[in-house]
C-alpha cells in the first residue's frame, strides 16, 4: 500500500512538506488510545533471537532510526512502535534555530537517494526536555550539534549545555560533529579540537546525571580521510568514549545515476542513501579493526535491505541505523530489516 498508493501520493508534494505530513499523519494515528499497543503488536515480533544488549541497555533488535527524523523529540514513542529497536532523536542545538532556507531537501529517486542542507532546524535542547523526561518504553538516543550562531571558539558551551539538559533523560548522547550543513562543524573532527569538545561533554554528563552513566558516542562524517578515522577512533579509546556512529551524509556526488543536471539542481548540501553505502562500510571495517571488541559501532549510511543490515553487523556492527531507505520503502521496513537480523552472530549478541 505504501509504494502503490501513499508514496505517489507524497512524492507530489515536495520532499520536507511530504515529511511533515507523514510524521504528523503517524503522530496523530498513535495518539489514538490503544493504537500504540496495536502497532507494538503488528510491528514487533518480541523474538529474543534479535535481541542487541549494548551500552549497558537491552535493544528490541538492532534496527535505529537515524538522527534527523525526528529533530525535536516530537514523536519518538510512535516510531519505536513502528517497529524499530531505537530512535536517534535530534540534532538538538543549544540555541533553537530555524535552519536554512528552504527548499533544503530533495529526491534523488534514480538513486534511492536525498540530498538535504537543513541545517539543524530545531527548536533547541531545552525545549525538547519537556518531552524527553516523560516515561516512555522505547530507548532513546539524543544527538546534539552546534548552535550555527554561536562562533566554533564557543562552540564547547552550546554542546555542554544540551548535554547537561538532555543527558539525565538520554539513553545515549551523540556528539554530531559531522553535518556538512553548518559551517565549521566539521572541523571540530580534527583531534585537537574534539579532544576537549568529548572531554567536556562527558564531564557535563557525569554532573549531571551521577548515578547513571550516560553512554557518549561521537558521530563522524564519510568523507574523513582513512587516517583521520583512524585519529578519531584512537582518540575515543583514549577518552574511554562508549561508541562511534558512522556515518553521517557525504558531501561527495561521485557515482551517480542521476543527470548533472538533477543532482545540480539541488545544490549544496548532504547526500545519503545508497551512494554512501560503500564508504560508510569501509569506514565501519576500518573502526572495527582499530578500536578492538569492547567499543559499541553503529553504522549508518545507505542501509536498504536485510541483507546489508546482515552485512553491517556481521562487518563488527553492534547496532545499525537508517533514514533516507525509510522515506522509500515506508513503514514496513524496520520490521522486515529487524527480523532479518534473527539468530545471527556478532558483537552484542
Ligand atoms: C533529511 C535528513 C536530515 C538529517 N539530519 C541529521 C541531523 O540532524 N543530525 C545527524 O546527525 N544526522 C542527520 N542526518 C543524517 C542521517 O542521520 C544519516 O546519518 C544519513 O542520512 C545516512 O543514513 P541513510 O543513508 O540511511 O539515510 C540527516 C539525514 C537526512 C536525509
Amino acid at each position: 500500500m505504501y509504494k502503490k498508493l501513499i508514496r505517489p501520493l507524497l512524492y507530489l508534494l515536495p520532499a520536507e512538506v511530504a515529511h511533515h505530513l507523514a510524521f504528523g499523519g503517524l503522530r496523530l494515528l498513535a495518539s489514538i488510545p490503544g493504537v500504540l499497543r496495536l502497532m507494538r503488536h503488528v510491528f514487533h515480533q518480541n523474538d529474543d533471537a534479535t535481541r542487541v544488549r549494548a551500552l549497558g541497555l537491552d535493544f528490541p533488535n538492532p534496527i535505529g532510526l537515524a538522527a534527523g527524523f525526528d529533530k525535536d523529540a516530537i514523536g519518538y514513542e510512535a516510531l519505536g512502535a513502528m517497529g524499530f529497536g531505537f530512535i536517534e532523536v535530534g540534532t538538538l542545538t543549544g540555541q533553537a534555530q530555524s535552519g536554512n532556507p528552504t527548499p533544503r531537501l530533495f529526491r534523488l529517486t534514480k538513486d534511492r537517494a536525498l540530498i538535504n542542507r537543513m541545517g539543524f532546524n530545531n527548536r533547541g535542547s531545552a525545549d525538547a526536555v519537556a518531552r524527553l523526561r516523560r516515561p516512555h518504553r522505547t530507548i532513546v538516543g539524543v544527538n546534539i550539534g552546534k548552535t550555527k550562531v554561536v562562533p566554533e571558539e564557543q562552540a564547547i558551551g552550546d554542546y555542554v549545555a544540551s548535554a547537561k539538559r538532555v543527558g539525565p533523560y538520554a539513553d545515549y548522547v551523540v556528539v554530531n560533529v559531522s553535518s556538512p550543513n553548518t559551517p565549521g562543524l566539521r572541523n571540530l573532527q580534527a583531534t585537537e579540537k574534539l579532544r576537549p569538545l568529548l572531554c567536556a561533554v562527558r564531564e557535563a554528563l557525569n554532573e549531571v546525571s551521577p548515578a547513571r552513566r550516560v553512554p557518549l558516542l561521537v558521530k563522524i562524517a564519510p568523507d574523513l580521510a582513512d587516517e583521520d578515522v583512524d585519529a578519531v577512533a584512537d582518540l575515543c579509546i583514549e577518552l574511554g568514549l562508549d561508541g562511534i556512529i558512522a556515518s553521517n551524509t557525504t558531501i561527495s556526488r561521485d557515482g551517480l545515476a542521476s543527470s548533472a543536471d538533477e543532482v545540480e539542481h539541488c545544490g549544496a548540501g548532504g547526500l545519503s542513501g545508497p551512494p554512501v553505502a560503500e564508504r560508510s562500510m569501509e569506514v565501519l571495517q576500518r573502526l572495527r579493526a582499530r578500536v578492538g571488541e569492547e567499543m559499541v559501532l553503529i553504522s549508518v549510511g545507505g542501509i536498504e535491505t536485510p541483507e546489508q543490515a546482515r552485512e553491517r553487523l556481521e562487518a563488527g556492527a553492534n547496532l545499525v541505523q537508517i533514514y533516507t531507505a525509510l522515506i522509500y520503502d515506508g513503514p514496513w521496513l524496520p520490521k522486515r530489516l529487524a527480523e532479518g537480523t534473527s539468530g545471527r552472530e556478532g558483537p552484542g549478541q
